[in-house]
């Protein structure tokens, strides 16, 4: 492996490569901070253009990490890892075994997991190589498996405490549109019906939109509609850039809190949002419940630790609601300057 950059103040701490001759696999782990702890994020399995454009995307992705641990209260820094996926054949096994080697070489100065492209049993194959890893199954009472149902009740603790702190109501009164009901949103789906909410939902999977809808006694729009229906909240659940220069003007709800990453198409929507008097809960701060599971199972902690962690979550969303309201700019810049703040803190 060689270290291409070792200078902390560059975007990252030091971007580590893979390119293994025998094998023809080939990536990079980006460390973007460790001040906090060893850098943890997921390991991406994705097919790049170009290796300028894998180094970039997991430089962007990294520092993410970095500040979703930092708001999470995690003692982790961020980092991540990204493999370039071959467009021909190729073997699974040897990919994730030179992965494994590249992590073990870093000797805990990065811990992996799941992220897109990669699964539950190609983090078994790298835990076989290196205990730098999680994202495993877990034992009875203690944290690990699906990060899902986690980032839900993140979600929706930190809903709750925006509907109170902003709308002034109490989620019963409310109605929520989710985009999205995968994993995530489903889960979110049942909290919010528990907690008395109307449900608007929508899925590109139409049929996955109407087994909510079913089970929950929701009603079911179009995908291309669901951020413009009348409703108190938006929550968007689905991928990223759903906050966009098309979407932005046609939302009708007062509020933004969801699980999907990136939802804004560039910072500068965030603006765009505000502007419209909306009030956007940023992303990493409140979808952190998955993360939180994830290295609260790599820490060896339990499900009740998890719960403790996330219920935290709210807290921090209000403070930067409350910023943002002082200094009179976007949230998800608030977000950003907090978790940097964290991290300066952690390096002194
Ligand atoms: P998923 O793949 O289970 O669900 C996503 C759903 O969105 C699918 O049902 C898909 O058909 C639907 N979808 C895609 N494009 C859509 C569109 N334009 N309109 C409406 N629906 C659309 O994924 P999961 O795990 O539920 O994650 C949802 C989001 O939350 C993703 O952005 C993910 O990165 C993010 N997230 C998930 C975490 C987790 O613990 N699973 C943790 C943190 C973030």
């Amino acid at each position: 492996m060689r270290v291409v950059s070792s200078d902390p103040t560059k975007l990252a701490e030091s971007v580590h490569v893979i390119n293994d001759e025998a094998t023809g696999v080939s990536g990079v782990i980006a460390i973007h901070s460790t001040a906090l702890g060893p850098a943890a994020g997921g390991c991406r399995f994705w097919h790049y253009d170009s290796h300028a454009e894998l180094v970039r995307d997991a430089m962007r992705l990294a520092q993410g990490m970095s500040y979703k641990n930092a708001m999470a209260g995690l003692p982790l820094g961020g980092g991540k890892a990204v493999l370039q996926k071959p467009t021909g054949e190729f073997d699974r096994a040897t990919v994730f075994r030179v992965f494994a080697d590249a992590v073990a070489k870093l000797d805990g100065l990065y811990i992996t997991a799941e992220d897109v492209g990669t699964t539950v049993n190609d983090m078994l194959a790298v835990s076989e190589h290196t205990t730098f890893v999680a994202g495993l199954d877990a034992a009875p009472g203690m944290a690990g498996g699906d990060p899902s149902p986690w980032t839900a009740l993140g979600v929706f603790e930190s809903m709750r405490a925006a509907a109170d702190a902003i709308l002034e109501r109490d989620l019963s009164h409310l109605t929520v549109a989710v985009q999205g009901t995968g994993s995530v949103g489903a889960a979110l789906c049942r909290l919010l019906r528990a907690a008395g909410a109307e449900l608007i939902v929508a899925d590109v999977d139409e049929a996955r939109a109407q087994r909510v809808a079913e089970a929950l006694g929701a009603k079911v729009v179009n995908a291309n509609e669901i951020h413009a229906v009348k409703a108190d909240i938006f929550s968007p659940c689905a991928l990223g850039a759903g906050l966009n220069e098309t979407s932005i003007p046609q939302l009708q709800a007062r509020l933004i809190v969801g699980a999907a990453n990136n939802q804004l198409a560039t910072p500068a929507d965030g603006d765009a949002v505000r502007n419209r008097g909306i009030a956007y809960a940023p992303d990493y701060v409140v979808n952190a419940g998955g993360i939180i599971n994830v290295s609260a199972e790599y820490l060896g902690e339990t499900t009740e630790a998890v719960r403790e962690r996330i219920s935290q979550v709210p807290a921090r969303l209000l403070a930067v609601f409350d910023r943002a309201q002082k200094d009179q700019i976007a949230t998800n810049l608030v977000a950003d300057q907090m978790a940097q703040e964290l991290i300066a803190q952690g390096r002194r």
